[in-house]
């Protein structure tokens, strides 16, 4: 066709009209957000000129991904996740809230109400007999190097076949999911099982948003945390374990330099009784350092649509 239209006074009308400027209902931020939106999209339309079979495809897509859940999916693949964490990095820095562990994003899969356990848990329900013995462990603390006692640590992660609980109908209630309050030298200490990284679905409206970019839809074994105290700005982070092939080639760009953590074999069975454990484990070591902050709303998570949390 190849036609422009956009800056026509004739489209550019039109699209007030749509984004209901004319009206005096509705919410005039939502008005300037689809406004800008619907423009940036129109524009697009005439560039590339758009074909209607493109245009409906994408519409088919878009119901696709909406029956299917898979948005919050969708959303750090396409790099919105980090997009957010960058603005609220960038603003810490401008704030001078910065320092203490990074940042990194949540993903779509954390389930409020997990049990809670006073220094000390076992994640793992032991029915995933051939998965590696996992001792995850260690200290909260202050950007001052001070332990923060009773520190709020929360642990998600995935079994040995890359699924969560909840998600995965076949495991237990909150299996592997704990919130731990650390001891009174800001310590928590978890046994657990080593997670597996996992893939989006296969065949999936996601799978093929990401493979008409050339890309992968695979994530690295990673273990996501909530930790937070009083006086503390609230930290939501993962950590992705060493030598996975994607460690560093993640779907969803929740990898940082300071996030990997190698685990550490140990086969000494003095080590392993020392811990309560039977056999040879994996031991890895994570710390947190929180940055203080006295605004409250930094203290505590942003709010978004979370399983059994309430609203
Ligand atoms: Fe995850």
């Amino acid at each position: 066709m190849n036609v422009k239209i956009f800056d026509t006074p004739e489209v550019q009308d039109f699209l007030k009209a749509v984004s209901g400027f004319d009206q005096s209902g509705g919410n005039d931020r939502a008005k300037q957000i689809m406004h800008r939106l619907l423009s940036d999209l129109y524009r697009l339309i005439d560039d590339f000129d758009i074909t209607p079979e493109e245009y409906w495809s994408t519409v088919s897509l878009l119901n696709e991904l909406g029956a299917e859940k898979q948005m919050g999916l969708l959303s750090p693949g396409l790099g919105f996740d980090h997009y957010l964490d960058m603005r609220m990095d960038a603003a810490d820095e401008q704030a001078r809230l910065d320092g203490g562990t990074p940042r990194t994003i949540e993903g779509p899969l954390y389930v409020a109400g997990a049990p809670v356990a006073e220094g000390e848990a076992r994640m793992d329900d032991g029915s995933d007999t051939d998965a590696e013995v996992m001792w995850l462990t260690g200290q909260v603390r202050d950007t001052h190097g001070n332990p923060i006692p009773g520190a709020q640590v929360e642990i998600w992660h995935a079994d040995s076949k890359g699924n969560y609980s909840f998600f995965d109908p076949t495991q237990s209630d909150y299996n592997l999911r704990r919130t731990i309050l650390a001891d009174d030298e800001g310590r928590y200490r978890v046994r657990s099982i080593i997670p597996s990284g996992y893939g989006v679905p296969p065949e999936s409206p996601t799978e093929q948003v990401l493979s008409a970019l050339g890309r992968h839809g695979q994530r690295p074994a990673h273990i996501h945390y909530f930790v937070s105290a009083p006086g503390h700005k609230h930290l939501t982070t993962q950590i992705n374990l060493a030598g996975d092939k994607y460690t560093y080639d993640d779907f969803a760009f929740a990898t940082r330099e300071e996030l990997v953590i190698e685990g550490t074999r140990i086969e000494d069975p003095a080590e392993a009784e020392k811990r309560g454990l039977e056999g040879p484990f994996t031991e890895v070591v994570f710390d947190v350092e929180l940055a203080p902050t006295e605004v409250s709303e930094l203290q505590d998570r942003h709010k978004r649509p979370r399983a059994l949390e309430q609203a």
